[in-house]
């Protein structure tokens, strides 16, 4: 009951979503797991060309697999977003395909949830989550923004209702490399409008994947679940420019203002 309220359902037309995607490219980062890989497998269409990413080969591999039985059309170039390598590789492959993308799915990611006394040592988390959900997309951008802008595509930022919270204790890493990106996409936004392409941002939030599971306490909590995040996703995709964020994100905002104090006080005694 909770999750309905919370979570409201709703589902897009397969059929407008497989006219509006004929003859289109579509990159998404991170389809080997997760809300990515449900989102490749939705847009399993014919007339559509799916190029996946991520590091795990035999995934994406297996995701291809699935497309091409269910009628689809994919290929995927495995690689660490990290790597100046990767990123080359992805603009090679599409090259030789001569194949431009109309529409970018920034969804790879890495979250952390960690106490900044727990990361004394771990100056990696804060280059790796920089490097993976800021660098990583802003390059990819840069370089997709001449075809992109031909093709009066689209861009679609899967982003964390976190970027539109105050600052959290133990989401430093994350929250700021999210928050980071979420930034540079919006002031970019009107010059990217002007020249045709539209940008979405999708601000999910707690969604149930592997990217949750580490953290015991999320096991029992009302979270989304990942087909309802491909949803949202689809409808970006159908409606250029939608955005999303829940609808109990601005409530929690003034929450926040007014027990947010007494709220940050609590969740640092009980962890
Ligand atoms: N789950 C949530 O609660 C939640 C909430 C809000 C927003 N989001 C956002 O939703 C997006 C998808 O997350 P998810 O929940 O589906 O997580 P997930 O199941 O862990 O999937 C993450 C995807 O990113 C790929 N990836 C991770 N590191 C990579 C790297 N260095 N290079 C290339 N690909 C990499 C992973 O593939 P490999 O491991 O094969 O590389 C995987 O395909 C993320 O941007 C996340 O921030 C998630």
């Amino acid at each position: 009951m909770l999750h309905r309220i919370l979570y409201p359902k709703f589902s897009v037309s397969q059929k407008h979503l497989e006219q509006k995607l004929y003859n289109k490219t579509v990159l998404i980062t991170g389809a080997s797991f997760g809300i990515g890989r449900l989102l490749a497998e939705k847009l399993a269409f014919k007339n559509t060309n799916l190029v996946l990413m991520g590091r795990t080969s035999e995934k994406l591999k297996e995701v291809c697999e699935i497309i091409k039985k269910n009628g689809g059309n994919a290929s995927y170039i495995p690689g660490d977003l990290r790597d100046q390598s990767t990123i080359d590789d992805v603009f090679k492959y599409l090259k030789s395909k001569d194949v431009g993308v109309d529409v970018f799915v920034n969804n790879a990611g890495k979250s952390i949830r960690r106490s900044i006394y727990s990361s004394l040592d771990r100056f990696h988390d804060f280059t790796r989550t920089m490097n993976l959900n800021y660098y990583a997309p802003i390059e990819l951008v840069l370089k997709l923004l001449p075809e992109i802008s031909k093709r009066n595509g689209q861009i679609i930022n899967i982003s964390s209702f976190l970027v539109l919270l105050p600052a959290m204790p133990f989401w430093s890493a994350y929250q700021a490399s999210k928050g980071a990106f979420h930034t540079w996409l919006k002031s970019i936004q009107p010059e990217l409008n002007k020249r045709g392409v539209t940008c979405s941002n999708i601000y999910l939030p707690l969604v149930r994947t592997r990217m949750i599971a580490p953290t015991k306490k999320f096991d029992k909590a009302p979270v989304m679940e990942p087909h309802q995040a491909t949803e949202i996703i689809a409808k970006s995709i159908l409606k250029k420019g939608y955005n999303f964020k829940p609808w109990w994100v601005n409530p929690t905002r003034l929450a926040f203002k007014l027990f947010g104090k007494s709220y940050i006080k609590r969740i640092l005694k009980n962890n």
